[in-house]
């Protein structure tokens, strides 16, 4: 089995290799990144978790290189391969950052690369055990270079709230790093295609797989469609459990949906998706979180 560090090694190499195919002959990187490159421990040093540790994991906010469940960089999406090596925090936190940076100064999609203010890379811990992925930046997020941070935003950080986590305990991030241009449009967003989802899906995968996420939470039909490929409708599938790479994922409908219909069974099913994801992170419970919408 690859080791963590081997993992990292591989990312790297390839990326290196597809930017060298391009054309490109220097990298530029930030002078923390190498001065955390160069502490990056070595195979050898990699820790080891002990062989009595327990199966159960409660939630806790941070777990700097917690063991994967069972991702991979290298795995398909759906396919379940054996838990990886705890990451070295250094070596993740560097990985990280490189791979924000490459993000950040991402142009394979020319027409949204030349239409964005900003990218929306992601934010949150990126030790978290909790991931929420969401479709594309709109309008305030290009602006602010931050997912959710409009209406749906201030909704999903009402909802994460109400778990009894803040947004720095979590990672949230979206299936494009860039808002989907509207030209001509003076408002309002549009759904990704399928070519843009397929080019940017990469750098979630990385940012997926550096996290190692316990349970995911993907927001609307994007964002299911981008890790899990077409299946069927957010109306199906929301509640129940899917997986994403051996990491164990909730569908859920899109906080901008609940802005939409405000229906109280509505808000109420995705409370009941938020219980069985705290069930499944072992977060305690209290009988007012579980009756919030027993009357709906
Ligand atoms: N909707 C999303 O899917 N993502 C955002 O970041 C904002 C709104």
């Amino acid at each position: 089995m690859a080791s963590a560090y081997n993992q990292l090694l591989d990312a790297t190499i390839r990326h290196l290799e597809d930017l060298k195919s391009r054309g490109a002959c220097h990298v530029a990187v930030a002078p923390e990144t190498l001065r955390a490159l160069a502490q990056t421990t070595r195979p050898a040093e990699v820790p080891t978790p002990p062989s009595d540790e327990p199966a159960a994991r409660p939630y806790q906010k941070t777990t700097p290189g917690h063991a994967a469940e069972q991702t991979s960089l290298l795995a398909l999406p759906g396919e379940t391969v054996p838990a990886a090596a705890p990451l070295d925090p250094q070596a993740k936190a560097a990985a990280f950052a490189a791979l924000r940076e490459r993000a950040l100064a991402c142009v394979k999609c020319a027409h949204l690369a030349s239409s964005r203010k900003n990218v929306a890379f992601g934010v949150g811990s990126i030790d978290a055990q909790l991931m929420f992925v969401g479709e594309a930046p709109g309008a305030d997020e290009d602006e602010q270079g931050e997912p959710f941070v409009g209406k749906a935003g201030q909704l999903l950080t009402k909802i994460i709230q109400a778990t009894g986590l803040s947004r720095a305990d979590v990672y949230i991030a979206n299936i494009l790093k860039c808002r989907p241009d509207t030209p001509g449009q003076t408002a309002g967003n549009r759904k990704p295609t399928s070519d843009e989802m397929a080019t940017c899906i990469p750098y979630l995968h990385e940012q997926i797989d550096l996290i190692r996420p316990r349970v995911i939470v993907a927001l609307g039909a994007t964002a299911v469609e981008g890790l899990l490929g077409k299946t069927l409708g957010i109306t199906k599938l929301r509640g129940t459990w899917k997986t994403y790479r051996g990491t164990p994922l909730m569908p859920t409908y899109h906080p901008a949906y609940l802005l939409r219909n405000q229906a109280m069974s509505e808000k109420r099913k995705v409370w009941e998706d938020m219980l069985a994801v705290m069930e499944k992170l072992e977060m305690p419970i209290s009988e007012k979180q579980r009756n919030y919408f027993l009357k709906a």
